[in-house]
């Protein structure tokens, strides 16, 4: 069954003044058979330089045609988003690559066979097909092949071609459910097509296909393990601390704050249970001063606190159910209007590696170590 409402925003003539009042479509979709009509009208709106959001197996994305200058104007507006940052183009087949490239590489086709379609990004050198409204200017295009279904058959129905940033306001954390791109983009865009929670929550690792040994930009749920076992060695890009915007970035978006809670985010690191001493301590602190407090914690710890607003990220060898609650736990606590959040740090191997450089660009690398705070007073 499908269902639509409308959506508007009361606040779209304070933030753009000059842009028209839009009403944003909500429509949900069965994720596994999704209607074939609204895809096709969905289809309609980006083949007419309109913005579309829609899931992907990583989150939700803010969707336009990929080949039309035009409509990434609009896509960088409706986020707020500087044009230097480029868009990845999402397609369907494999085919469609080599219209929108040049001099493909050699280990693409194997990365492509063992990653595609799924949360994996290669960036290429750019045919003269794509403009560079959508690659902020650059000669290279960042391409994947998303795995979700209503993803897929969209793109189809939008031409091939569609380029989508995550969708939500720039700087804030990526929506993992229908409900955030609302809150970010309503009456900014034509249309939301809701399928659901997304399965991973962690937007797709980046491999920058230009360079020997490629290198990894952004790291996901495709592992660097996973990608050698493939292809042999790869680099790993240096996190970009926000404060060198002097140097230019890999992958323009690493050097602008990300996922960021309102709150001041701070991470504890230590043993597990100092960390939470640690943090029981600071919260009370906090408290007491008069501030509203989060605490992100794990299965493992949820019970040990007694004060402030505790979220729980999951298990901590889980990365999966981690990965999955991290952007909207981090959103609940901007609902919730925390000024101070404390986090436990979570072991970052595998996918974890993923998960942790997402909390701490959230954290903007605000750390705290967990034995500075333990005295007998705990
Ligand atoms: O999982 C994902 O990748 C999601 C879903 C919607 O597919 N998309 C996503 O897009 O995360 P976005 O725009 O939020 O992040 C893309 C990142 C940015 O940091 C951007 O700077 C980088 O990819 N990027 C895009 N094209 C690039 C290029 N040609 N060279 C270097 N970096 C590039
Ligand atoms: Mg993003």
């Amino acid at each position: 069954m499908t269902k639509s409402i409308f959506v508007s925003s009361i606040f779209l003539s304070t933030v753009f003044p000059c842009s028209k009042f839009m009403k944003t479509k909500l429509v949900e979709l069965d994720p596994i058979k999704p209607d074939s009509q609204i895809l096709k009208r969905a289809g309609k709106i980006l083949k007419n330089g309109g913005l579309v959001a829609f899931p992907t197996e990583t989150v939700y994305g803010l969707g336009a045609n990929g080949l039309d200058e035009e409509a990434a104007r609009k896509t960088y507006l409706a986020k707020g988003r500087p044009s230097d940052n480029p868009l990845i183009i999402h397609i369907a087949k494999l085919e469609d690559l080599s219209a929108i490239t040049k001099n493909l590489p050699v280990a693409a086709e194997g990365l492509a066979r063992h990653f595609w379609p799924g949360p994996f990004t290669m960036i290429f050198e750019k045919s003269e097909l794509v403009p560079y409204g959508t690659t902020g200017g650059l000669e290279t295009v960042a391409v994947r092949i998303p795995e979700n279904e209503i993803a897929r058959k969209l793109i189809l129905a939008a031409g091939g071609y569609v380029s989508a940033p995550s969708a939500n306001i720039s700087g804030k954390p990526s929506p993992t459910n229908a409900r955030h791109v609302i809150e970010d983009l309503a009456g900014k865009i034509e249309m939301v097509l809701d399928g659901g929670q997304v399965s991973i929550g962690i937007e797709s690792t980046i491999l920058d296909m230009t360079v020997t040994p490629p290198m990894i930009l952004r790291p996901g749920r495709i592992t660097k393990e996973m990608i050698e076992d493939v292809i042999g060695p790869v680099e790993t890009a240096e996190p970009m601390s926000g404060k060198d915007d002097q140097i230019a970035p890999k992958a323009p978006g690493m050097k602008y704050r990300h996922y960021a809670p309102e709150g001041a985010l701070q991470i504890v690191k230590g043993e597990p249970l100092q960390e939470v001493a640690a943090i029981k301590y600071l919260v009370h602190e906090k408290i007491a001063a008069g501030y509203k407090v989060g605490i992100i914690a794990s299965d493992e710890t949820f019970s040990f606190y007694t004060e402030g607003i505790i979220k729980n990220l999951g298990g901590r060898n889980d990365e999966e159910e981690i990965g999955r609650n991290l952007y909207r736990i981090l959103r609940e606590f901007n609902e919730e209007k925390v000024a101070y959040i404390y986090s436990e740090s979570f072991p970052g191997q595998g996918f974890g590696e993923a998960i942790r450089n997402r909390l701490d660009k959230a954290a903007g690398q605000a750390y705290l170590s967990a034995g500075e705070f333990l005295t007998d007073n705990i």
